[in-house]
């Protein structure tokens, strides 16, 4: 089998966790630290022994013997660089949030199509066993019809988070805060168990305001097209430490839990005696087997593992993009509307993604 040679591109945060998951691959070999910052570039191979280090992007784009990247930059470095490693014939692992500006991302999925390269959004939870197992149990009808979810997620953001970073705070950058970069997972879940939003109402504020421009507090109330009604409360300059819950409420029960903590279920009930022992033998068989570590920030959790060999499996073509892609796209689509409503005081439709899953051809 052909040896795929990738590039770690920005070497902050996050980053370990994709080295961790790439490591494990057989027949994956990362060749590149890169990073605008050149000794953080230096440091960075040194830590996790690779061969050469950048802070020249396009030498690496250039370099004919590489053959995908991941890419772990800020919010607004997401769009135009993946899009240069598209058009580069480069496959790409990128970083949530997938873009910002939702033109941005219909014209990189479209590129991709055409180039025949891997564009995949980072979900690692969509990787997590216990959510796979609701989601199939959703997906089975065993809950019936869904009539509500609630996501929260609040954190402690200090100061520093923002002052000491060149691109956390700022609207043009980051393009928002708590909502698009802490809560990102709790909506991209909801809307992946729940089906498409079709629109919302919101409310943003800033209690930070010394350090950042953009929001630390964010609620909506949002209408999903299978009539599902949700509420979705995020903050992000808590006193208390990082929590998140995810409930969903059906005509035949409720499920509730936790991403942070892929070992245990907040809430479980059915109507069904005979459907709430099947699913809960199956939740239990998980749950037991989990072990909850990781290889970089501890909630960042493991899940880029999976991640990271779904998207050699899908540069190998034995998986499909398509589906992620339209997924991220949408959820693209929902962030933007979220946040126009929240600043302009009005409900907001979520707009419509005008490539279709199935062609290139934009409707
Ligand atoms: N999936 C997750 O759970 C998860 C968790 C944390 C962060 N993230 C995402 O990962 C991305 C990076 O976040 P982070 O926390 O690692 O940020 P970070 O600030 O710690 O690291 C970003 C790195 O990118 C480098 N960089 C900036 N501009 C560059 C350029 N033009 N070329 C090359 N390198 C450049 C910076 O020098 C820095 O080292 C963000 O999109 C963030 O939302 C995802």
């Amino acid at each position: 089998m052909e040896i795929i040679n990738h590039a770690i591109v920005g070497c902050g945060r996050i980053a370990p966790n994709h080295v961790d998951g790439f490591t494990r691959i057989d027949n994956v070999k990362i060749t590149y630290a890169v990073d605008k910052d050149i000794e953080v570039a230096k440091a960075f191979a040194e830590r996790f022994d690779i061969e050469n280090y950048t802070s020249d992007y396009q030498k690496v784009l250039s370099d004919p013997s590489v053959h995908s990247i991941s890419l772990n930059v800020p919010h607004d470095l997401h769009g135009v660089m993946a899009q240069q490693a598209a058009e580069a014939n480069k496959h790409v692992l990128l970083e949530k949030p997938f873009v910002i500006d939702p033109k941005e991302g219909e014209k990189l999925v479209q590129t991709a199509r055409e180039r025949g390269v891997t564009v995949m959004p980072i979900v690692q939870h969509h990787y997590d066993l216990l959510l796979i197992k609701i989601k199939e149990m959703i997906d089975s009808g065993a809950m019936g019809t869904i009539s509500m979810l609630r996501g929260h997620l609040e954190c402690n953001r200090p100061p520093s988070y923002y002052s000491e970073s060149e691109w956390r705070g700022s609207l043009q950058r980051e393009g928002g805060s708590v909502l698009i970069n802490q809560a990102y997972h709790i909506l991209d879940l909801m809307v992946w168990l729940s089906g498409p939003v079709q629109n919302v109402t919101a409310h943003q504020h800033t209690t930070n305001r010394e350090v950042m421009e953009t929001e630390d507090v964010f609620t909506a109330s949002l209408k999903f097209k299978n009539r599902a009604l949700a509420s979705l409360s995020v903050c992000g300059a808590g006193g208390s430490s990082w929590r998140n819950m995810i409930e969903i409420i059906s005509d035949q029960g409720v499920i509730g839990f936790d991403i942070s903590h892929p070992n245990q279920l907040l809430r479980f009930e059915l109507k069904s005696k005979r459907e709430m022992k099947l699913w809960r033998k199956q939740f239990a068989e998980i749950i037991e087997a989990v072990q909850p570590s990781s290889a970089g920030t501890d909630y960042y959790g493991i899940s880029h593992r999976p991640q990271t060999k779904a998207f050699i499996d899908a540069i190998r073509g034995t998986i499909d993009v398509k589906e992620d892609q339209q997924h991220a796209l949408h959820i693209v689509h929902t962030i933007d509307a979220l946040y126009t409503s929240s600043r302009q005081q009005k409900n907001r439709d979520v707009q419509e993604i005008t490539i279709n899953s199935e062609s290139y051809a934009t409707t």
